[in-house]
């Protein structure tokens, strides 16, 4: 059932924002999991990003987790994850996770913070208003905005009583009734039309520019981004043909936070704590650029490979080594999966190993709950 004490987010949660980019899930587990269908004698390479998939994909019982980011503050989510996971009974997790009553989240935390490495215990002793919030109320504030817009025009009600629709049909008519309209409409095209994406950033890369920050490759972005006019009617589908009572990304846009345990994740679920615990330690995290990392693992070692959109944001030239080095690393018939947002990161014909699963990318484009991505990569190594 929803928890009335989760706490509603303010604006000044962005304060550490720069730290931590990603502290919610915004990729699936299902398509993921569909992708590549990991099993007890697969060697993982994932993203860590927020950690959420990492913790779901160790559901799956592979021998090894390697979990990248070379965001060091992403690791430190992802490391109290694992502290608390290791250290905590499960409503004390759920707490911490702040998907139950907040009282005590900053006991709790002191009662585990001995267990983490000394950089990941000064940063959430720093931040430890984010373990007050509890560490899924917090971030991405730019996407719960769109939510916070149609709850404040609507109200929180009419919204909230859209995830409680039983059927696809009573789902569709509500949308049509209630949601859409010319606000959903606006946002949509806003958020999803190439010409404001390229504006915005534009003035991200001032920003970052001015700020001296390592760049993206937002030249190569600009020019390629891919979202076509197919991509609303995408979003209509995700809002009409899934169903909503178990969307946690819509439940993560449209309210804030996820409503309730059919939204959770199944790393949250209850049934699946003590198989977490008993498979923790085959998570192996690494501060790195995926290329640093690949190089430093031996030749044919490596059978699925999660890349989250991390090609996104990585120029022609460093796309290509990162390629080299993955299949230098996977195995013969292991498996790569990645999303995409941008019409030339598919992987290229001269890569001649790679074998790209078309029934599968165009199951995935159907399926997709998140709204984000225009397209995935998925297929296999192929060695002789
Ligand atoms: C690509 S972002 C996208 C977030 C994603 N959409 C999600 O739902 O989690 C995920 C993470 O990748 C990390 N990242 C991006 N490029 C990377 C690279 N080349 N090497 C290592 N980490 C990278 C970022 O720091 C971030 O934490």
């Amino acid at each position: 059932m929803e928890d009335k004490n989760i706490t509603k987010l303010s604006f000044s949660d962005q304060k550490i924002m720069n730290k931590i980019d990603f502290y919610n899930c915004w990729e699936d587990i299902l398509q993921i999991e569909k992708a590549l269908k990991i099993n007890s004698n697969d060697v993982v390479f994932s993203i860590t990003s927020n950690g959420c998939n990492i913790l779901n994909l160790l559901l799956h019982n592979p021998k090894k987790i390697i979990s990248v980011d070379f965001n060091p503050f992403q690791n430190y989510l992802l490391e109290l994850k694992i502290t608390a996971i290791k250290n905590l009974e499960y409503l004390d997790f759920l707490k911490l996770m702040g998907l139950k009553s907040l009282k005590n989240n900053l006991s709790i935390y002191n009662s585990i913070k001995k267990d983490l490495n000394k950089n990941a215990r000064n940063f959430w002793d720093k931040n430890s208003f984010v373990i007050k919030k509890g560490l899924l109320n917090v971030g991405e504030q730019n996407v719960k905005n769109f939510g916070l817009f149609l709850r404040f025009l609507k109200g929180e009600k009419l919204i909230k009583n859209f995830f409680l629709c039983e059927t696809i049909k009573e789902q569709t008519d509500y949308f049509f009734k209630h949601i859409y309209g010319m606000p959903w409409q606006l946002g949509h095209f806003f958020g999803y039309n190439k010409y404001f994406i390229r504006i915005s950033l534009c003035f991200r890369f001032l920003i970052e520019f001015y700020h001296g920050r390592k760049k993206s490759d937002y030249l190569g972005y600009i020019k390629n981004v891919n979202f076509t006019k197919n991509h609303i009617k995408k979003i209509e589908d995700i809002y009409t043909k899934i169903p909503i009572k178990y969307n946690s990304f819509l439940s993560l846009i449209l309210l804030g936070y996820l409503l309730n345990e059919n939204h959770y994740y199944p790393y949250l679920k209850q049934e699946n704590y003590k198989i977490l615990k008993e498979r923790i330690k085959k998570i192996e995290i690494k501060t790195a650029s995926v290329f640093d990392t690949l190089k430093e693992i031996k030749d044919n070692s490596i059978s699925k490979f999660f890349l989250s959109n991390i090609f996104d944001w990585i120029d022609d030239k460093n796309f290509k080594k990162n390629l080299i080095e993955i299949i230098r690393v996977g195995k013969n018939k292991s498996r790569i999966f990645y999303s995409i947002t941008r019409k030339d990161r598919y992987i290229p014909k001269d890569i001649l190993e790679f074998h790209q699963d078309k029934n599968m990318v165009i199951e995935l484009l159907k399926n997709d709950r998140t709204t984000f991505y225009s397209g995935f990569e998925v297929g296999d190594i192929r060695k002789k």
